[in-house]
């Protein structure tokens, strides 16, 4: 098995991408993250020592990356700034790590020849109505809406000139919303969880009638092993497990699972350009490379999740008051 270079890896996915590949394969694994607030060595803990390093740093540091992806077989690339509301409030951060990162990691594997997988989301896309019932697919033109949506169209776009220009050995995958363990409280589905468990009512912004297509942490990690594996380069893949729900619904299955009222939520401001609808065809990596998610039922991986954050209030309770905090700033 080749060696793993994981950006990111003490974020949400990234950290459950790790336990992942050293649970199913005997690769070693570097995780290169600059522990942002997003980071947490926590979500890496109990690790084999034999297998796992981390290094503390940026990938916008061209020279730590440099030593790092020739040391390495693969790059699989997670490292990002991830939450839409925070790029409307300051986008900066947002262009540098996604974008120059982004570069600055290509310029690597050019130089190195390092196969290179890159992470990338289904908002690339856009959004769909509601009452549409198309899906995107890897022939949906790109349309991003936000700051974070434009700047993850960007580095999917570096990456496809890369791949043309210089011949660097790249994937890229776009996968649909995430929930499962790690993920961080700002986040949609941990965020109700947690205000439930603290004893405060869900926020939902307008009028919760948004659809996300959610997909099991666990299920994203095993898609992208297997496209690093076996997907074909300068191929991109679309990663999805038929999850499509509204907020609405997600936070009542909450409440209910919780043993609270279904009522018992707000609505709040809702987000500026808020994407109505997205909805992933998976069909490209189920049919060429036989992938299908482990976790088909939602409701299942939901209480799963939920029996988590209870388990593991240690995890993400140093966060809340200041998460709290600064949503009360724009009234969510
Ligand atoms: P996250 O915010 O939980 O984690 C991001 C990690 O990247 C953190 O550990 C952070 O410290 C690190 N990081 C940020 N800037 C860095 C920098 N300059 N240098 C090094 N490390 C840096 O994010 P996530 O939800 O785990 O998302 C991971 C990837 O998956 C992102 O590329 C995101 O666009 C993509 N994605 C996320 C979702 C989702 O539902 N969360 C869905 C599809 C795709
Ligand atoms: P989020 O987890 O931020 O993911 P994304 O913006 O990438 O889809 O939000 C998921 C959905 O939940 C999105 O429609 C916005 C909505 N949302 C709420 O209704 N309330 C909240 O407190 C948050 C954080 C999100």
């Amino acid at each position: 098995m080749p060696d793993f270079l994981v950006t990111g890896g003490a974020g949400f996915i990234g950290s459950n991408f790790v336990r992942h590949v050293l649970d199913h394969t005997d690769a070693s694994v570097t995780v290169l993250d600059k522990l942002t607030y997003a980071g947490n060595l926590a979500s890496l803990e109990g690790l084999p020592e034999d297998r796992f390093r981390f290094v503390q740093g940026d990938i916008c540091d061209a020279d730590l990356v440099d030593y790092l992806v020739a040391d390495h077989d693969l790059v699989v690339h997670f490292a990002a700034e991830s939450h839409n509301d925070n790029s409307l409030r300051d986008p900066s951060p947002f262009l540098h790590t996604n974008l120059i990162g982004t570069y600055t990691l290509l310029e690597a594997a050019r130089h190195h020849d390092t196969r290179f997988h890159h992470i990338s989301t289904d908002e690339v896309y856009g959004d769909l109505e509601l009452d549409d019932p198309a899906r995107f697919t890897e022939a949906t033109p790109y349309n991003p809406s936000s700051p974070y949506s434009a700047t993850k169209a960007g580095s999917d776009l570096l990456v496809r000139a890369w791949v043309r220009s210089f011949g660097v050995r790249a994937t890229i995958s776009n996968c649909s919303n995430n929930y499962g363990p790690y993920q961080h409280i700002e986040k949609f589905i941990p965020r109700q969880i947690t205000n439930v468990l603290d004893g405060r009512r869900p926020k939902l912004y307008g009028a919760g009638l948004n659809v996300r297509d959610w997909i099991h942490a666990d299920d994203h990690s095993s898609a992208v092993l297997l496209i690093a594996q076996r997907g074909e380069i300068g191929e991109t893949y679309l990663i999805g497990a038929d999850g499509e729900h509204n907020n609405l619904d997600v936070v009542q299955s909450i409440l209910t699972m919780l043993g609270q009222p279904a009522d018992a939520f707000d609505l709040v401001a809702d987000r500026i350009g808020h994407d109505l609808r997205y909805a992933i065809d998976s069909t490209k990596l189920r049919t060429e490379l036989g992938w299908a998610p482990r976790f088909a039922d939602f409701t299942a991986g939901l209480a799963e999740t939920i029996s988590w954050y209870r388990e593991h209030e240690a995890w993400w309770r140093p966060q809340k008051d200041a998460v709290e905090a600064k949503y009360a700033e724009s009234g969510q």
